[in-house]
């Protein structure tokens, strides 16, 4: 069988494109860890805020340098809307949603979860640069969809501020 030269350049270039899709993929979930996340867990959506680890929103230090943020989702805010987590530390972001399904899209990492009625998400995180991360709601959730936003804040390593602590105390009380 004869095939036409143009017809296996043509060939050349498809085997072409689908070994450098499937290269992409591979380094998308091998090298940068970009993966679907999987449901972590079921909720009663009406008893979120009775409900273990969601009845105290926020950070805490579970193990060394592994810290856990848990987060509640409502029309339209996050709760906490701010959290504070050090640099270079392992954190285990745990979310839900009381009503509707929101979005929790940490902008400039590959943090992107779906926070779905009943279900719980969970994704793990490890900020290697110190500042602040705006955090945006990216499923419609009605009108105020376009405010529902939140902050992480990444903290520089404590022996950093171990320094400044005594200084910030004063300014910061009241
Ligand atoms: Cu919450 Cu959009």
């Amino acid at each position: 069988m004869k095939v036409h030269t143009y017809e296996k350049a043509f060939l050349a270039v498809g085997l072409a494109v689908l070994l450098v899709c499937g290269a992409a993929l591979v380094y998308a979930t091998a090298v940068q860890g970009i993966h679907l996340p999987g449901v972590a867990g079921r909720i009663d959506p009406r008893r979120v805020y009775q409900t273990p680890p969601f009845n105290k929103p926020g950070v805490r230090e579970v193990g060394p340098g592994h810290y856990q943020a848990v987060i509640v989702s409502q029309t339209w805010a996050f709760v906490p809307p701010v959290i504070r987590v050090p640099v270079n530390a392992k954190i285990t972001f745990i979310a839900t949603t009381v009503d509707v399904i929101h979005g929790f899209n940490v902008e400039g990492t590959r943090l992107n979860m779906m926070l779905v009625p009943g279900q719980v998400s969970r994704n793990s995180y490890r900020f290697s640069a110190p500042g602040e991360y705006l955090v945006i709601c990216h499923e419609y959730c009605g009108l105020g969809h376009h405010t529902m936003a939140g902050k992480v804040v990444v903290e520089g390593a404590a022996a950093d501020r171990a320094g400044g602590d005594e200084a910030d105390d004063d300014g910061e009380d009241h």
